[in-house]
């Protein structure tokens, strides 16, 4: 276990059932709590393969099914591609095929983005608008999310916080329609306050093909431009690193203590 600056844990276990196991062990336990307390538990899922294991724990595995306090749960996302729900590409639809479909979620608790929107833009304030609807914001407040999913990308984003990309330095909206060059398409995405202002925030970051990028997020120089994940510093909240031994491979020893 490590923490420096910013409540940061990083946990190295096994392997993405581990991760998927003690993920969905973090949600039910505090989404009880919150339960007990009469508050809805507010999730904003990721999106990726990474999730998929975990979404399918919770509603796939009776013995942990029956443990989620579903009626109190609501799902909102980090991010969204810019297509419509029944698009291959949707995180909406990976969610619905994982999580939803098995899982007595009502529907009121799921809060999609409206993605399907031709213009990115409008989907984005429409998103927004729903999300100081449901938190009830007055002007220049933030949503506070229970728990925030993430995962990271190869070239170091996360949610939909590329690189080099303008959503970056948003400082006033809580939503953006990010232009990504690479892909040559807008994603809808969360931005770095909203992200900040969660209870809770868990990477979940599986595979060897993430352990130089992890490293570099971790333990190199601080340049959030390049590593858009480095902007994840929750300001009154807890960090977790939930990361398997094939992405920690590259981590010094000092760090994974
Ligand atoms: C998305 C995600 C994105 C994802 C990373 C990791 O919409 O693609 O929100 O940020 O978490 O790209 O993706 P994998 O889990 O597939 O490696």
């Amino acid at each position: 276990m490590t923490r420096n600056r910013v409540l940061t844990e990083i946990q190295v276990v096994k392997d993405l059932a581990e991760i998927s196991r003690t993920a969905a062990e973090m949600i039910i336990h505090q989404a009880t709590a919150m339960e007990t307390c009469g508050a809805p538990f507010t999730l904003a899922l990721s999106g990726g393969s990474t999730p998929r294991m975990l979404h399918e724990r919770l509603s796939h595995e009776p013995a942990v099914t029956r443990r989620v306090p579903w009626n109190n749960l609501h799902f909102f996302w980090g991010d969204e591609r810019h297509v419509p729900p029944e698009d291959p590409q949707s995180n909406f639809r990976m969610a619905r095929e994982t999580l939803f479909a098995s899982a007595p979620v009502p529907a009121p608790n799921i809060h999609r983005v409206p993605a399907e929107e031709p213009d990115a833009v409008v989907a984005a304030e429409k998103y927004e608008r729903e999300l100081r609807s449901f938190f009830n914001l007055k002007p220049g407040q933030w949503p506070r999310f229970d728990c925030v999913l993430l995962g990271i990308g190869a070239d170091g984003h996360t949610a939909s916080l590329f690189p080099a990309t303008k959503a970056l330095k948003e400082t006033r909206r809580l939503v953006a329609a990010n232009w990504v060059e690479k892909f040559q398409c807008h994603r809808i995405t969360m931005t770095v306050p909203v992200l900040n202002q969660a209870a809770q925030v868990i990477f979940l970051v599986s595979g060897r093909q993430k352990a130089e990028i992890l490293k570099a997020i971790l333990e190199g120089d601080y340049r959030p431009d390049l590593l858009p994940a480095q902007l994840i510093r929750p300001v009154d909240g807890k960090l977790l690193w939930l990361v398997d031994e094939a992405a920690a491979g590259c981590l010094s020893d000092a760090i994974r203590q």
